[in-house]
């Protein structure tokens, strides 16, 4: 029996070998259709890549990304990536067979033919993504009755969606995202009830959703974000069981969702529900979604408290509910505690002037330990700094900032042996700037840091969906901001330890003392703040060496003497010196009491030969100038000089806002 089973296999097998030959065969001798040949030549793909597409032996199913069929029809276009440029050529229709079309992230213009999806009614597949095609997407893709796969996002389609889409009943994947589509979305659209995956997002799509989108019980991925969708979401969702990846942010949607019922939806696994007008409490019934990784309902209008049943969500490793209004910040941190793996917890803009949740037993336990972000700013939170991140010791970025914490900033924050990030600005510490933070490897060595992507699993994807909010989130690692405290201490010369540090941010935190040379240590750093503290003496000549440096204020102190010479410090315009009486030099006024021995000599000389000092009139006069266009208005006009330092905030701000992107969206 077993023999015999063998013997058919076998010959199962030699047999597909065979046919497989006999096909291999007859399509290489079967030339191909020679309108088919003419059709693609009077395409004129033009390639502009390096390597042109070579075709133009007789046989057009042997060219690059040509495929036939057994009557040597084309079957296949497939190209690529291949630098193809131009508008498609209405000759496309002509190849009438074609089931495979991709085109896909290639530089391509213009409108689409018009009779495309009626004379090319076998597709299967056809990927026109990321080309600059705009026009309206042509009708006709109701009588593509084998059409499965459909993408054509990140182009600049305008219009509705052809109406008859909703007929193509074989469509398991809509991929429109980043164009300008709009409209609403028809109910007809529960006639795909093949579909898996519809993309619509980053487009203008308005009105509700439809009511039976739940009928689509196969539909896996839902993402609308990104449009002026309105109205209630929740009903509609229920029947998708199979859904994983729903994402409706920044939309419109302004129900109530304290009653949400997600326990159809057990296969979610992430949920993002940012940015849209929504009301009522953290829905309880999210721990029926027991695989859930990563939700997202910051910017809506939350109230309540975080409920218990979020501590059994055992997948959880990224949550975002910032600018909401939530209450009880202790009751939230005590229930994400038992989300073991939990990476991110961005919880700012809640909690309006709660307590700081210091309570003791929160120290004993033993969980939270791969939290990597923690985000508690700005909530006004009163009370001393909580013991209990002292276990956090996965922490990279903590954000603290805009509470209201007294006492002084703990040296036992150097004991997390990956905290790289720390951002404490706007609370009332007081004391040291502590010594400790020089055996914070992050800043020492630099080599601590890894926002890489086997420990994000999760924010990955929030931070893929644009890359650059990943790369913003390596920017402004190895940073230190403490502005607007109130330290009223000296900067330790120790400082020159934090070798690898990036940022520093010392601004408003009634420092004294004279700015040691060690800063000048500090030679990764980009961001120097200083300004508005009462530091005195010169600005160290050493400071120049700092060849990274572009953002950069010691405004506002009493420092003195001239701002030393050099490429760096000279590229910052005079609103990162004023403030300070007794400096002087470029960018401000040069200075009056020449020091130097040369100058004095040069001066001698001059007024010896009795001729008149053109150089240091033009200075003093161009000074003068200068005072009066720039300097003098910020002097005597309020108005101006509010917005001559709002407009410097902005640049500081511009340093971060990136990573605000996401921290608060
Ligand atoms: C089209 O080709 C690109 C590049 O190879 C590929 O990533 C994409 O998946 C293809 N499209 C479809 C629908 O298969
Ligand atoms: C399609 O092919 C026919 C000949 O079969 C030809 O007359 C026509 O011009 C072609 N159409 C295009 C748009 O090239
Ligand atoms: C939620 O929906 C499920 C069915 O999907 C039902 O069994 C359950 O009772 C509902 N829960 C609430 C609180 O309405
Ligand atoms: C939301 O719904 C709950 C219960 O259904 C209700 O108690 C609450 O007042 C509602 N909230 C708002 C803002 O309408
Ligand atoms: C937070 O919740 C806990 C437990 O439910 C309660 O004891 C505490 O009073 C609440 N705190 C605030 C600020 O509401
Ligand atoms: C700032 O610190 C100084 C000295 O530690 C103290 O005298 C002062 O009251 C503090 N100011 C504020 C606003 O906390």
């Amino acid at each position: 029996m077993s023999y015999l089973t063998i013997t058919m296999q076998d010959l199962k097998s030699h047999y597909l070998l065979f046919t497989l030959f006999i096909f291999k065969v007859f399509s290489a001798n079967h030339a191909c259709n020679q309108l088919d040949r003419n059709s693609l030549l009077s395409l004129h793909l033009d390639s502009s890549n390096s390597t042109p597409l070579y075709w133009s032996s007789i046989n057009c199913c042997h060219w690059e990304g040509i495929s036939c069929d057994h009557k040597g029809r084309v079957t296949h276009l497939w190209l690529p990536s291949k630098g193809l440029k131009g508008g498609i050529s209405p000759s496309l229709v002509n190849l009438t067979r074609l089931s495979h079309l991709n085109l896909s992230h290639n530089s391509l213009i213009g409108f689409l033919p018009t009779g495309l999806f009626s004379f090319l009614n076998q597709l299967r597949v056809l990927d026109l993504s990321h080309n600059h095609l705009g026009g309206q997407l042509p009708s006709g893709i109701g009588g593509c009755s084998k059409l499965k796969i459909f993408w054509a996002g990140f182009n600049s389609f305008s219009g509705f969606l052809p109406h008859d889409i909703y007929n193509a009943a074989a469509l398991e994947e809509i991929s429109l995202p980043s164009n300008n589509l709009l409209g609403p979305i028809s109910n007809e659209i529960m006639n795909l009830t093949k579909l898996t995956s519809l993309k619509l997002y980053q487009n203008q799509f308005s009105g509700n959703l439809p009511l039976n989108i739940g009928k689509l019980s196969k539909l896996k991925q839902l993402m609308l974000h990104t449009n002026n969708l309105t109205g209630s979401f929740s009903r509609s969702l229920l029947n998708c069981t199979n859904l994983i990846h729903l994402n409706l942010r920044k939309n419109f949607f302004d129900e109530n969702i304290t009653d949400l019922n997600v326990s159809s939806l057990h296969q979610l696994t992430i949920l993002d529900l940012g940015s849209n007008n929504l009301v009522g409490k953290f829905p309880a019934s999210i721990h029926s979604c027991m695989s859930i990784r990563g939700i997202r309902i910051s910017r809506n209008q939350l109230e309540g408290e975080i409920p218990p049943e979020v501590a059994q969500l055992k997948y959880l490793s990224f949550l975002s509910v910032s600018l909401n209004k939530l209450t009880n910040v202790t009751t939230a941190i005590k229930i994400l505690m038992h989300c073991n793996i939990l990476e991110v917890a961005i919880l700012g803009n809640n909690f309006l002037k709660e307590s700081m949740p210091t309570d003791v037993s929160m120290i004993d336990i033993d969980r939270f330990k791969n939290l990597q972000i923690l985000d508690l700013s700005p909530c006004q939170l009163t009370g001393q700094f909580p013991i209990w991140i002292s276990k956090l010791k996965n922490l990279q970025l903590l954000r603290l900032g805009s509470n209201r914490i007294t006492g002084s900033i703990p040296g036992w924050l150097s004991t997390l042996p990956r905290l790289g990030t720390i951002d404490l600005r706007d609370n009332l510490f007081s004391g040291e700037f502590p010594k400790k933070f020089c055996e914070l490897q992050a800043f020492v060595s630099g080599h601590a840091l890894s926002y890489n992507s086997t420990s994000f699993i999760m924010p990955l994807y929030f931070v893929s969906e644009d890359n650059n909010r990943y790369n913003a989130l390596n920017y402004l690692s190895q940073a230190i901001i403490l502005q607007n405290n109130n330290l009223s201490s000296t900067i330790p010369t120790e400082i020159g330890c934090l070798k690898r540090l990036r940022g520093l941010n010392l601004g408003h935190t009634k420092l004294t003392g004279t700015i040691p040379t060690q800063v000048s240590e500090l030679t990764d750093l980009e961001y120097l703040d200083l300004s508005a503290n009462h530091l005195y003496g010169e600005i160290p000549v050493s400071l120049t060496s700092l060849h990274f440096l572009h953002l950069f204020s010691v405004a506002n102190n009493n420092l003195q003497g001239a701002i030393p010479v050099g490429t760096q410090l000279q590229t910052f315009d005079a609103s990162a010196f004023e403030g300070n009486p007794g400096l002087c030099g470029y960018p401000l006024s040069p200075c009056s009491h020449l020091t130097s021995s040369k100058r004095d000599e040069d001066i001698q000389e001059e007024e010896d030969r009795h001729t008149i000092p053109w150089f240091h009139v033009t200075m003093v006069l161009g000074f003068i100038v200068g005072f009066c266009g720039v300097c003098g208005p910020l002097v005597l006009n309020k108005k101006w000089r509010v917005a001559y330092f709002q407009f410097f905030d902005k640049l500081k701000d511009r340093f971060f806002a990136k990573l605000e992107v996401l921290w608060s969206d």
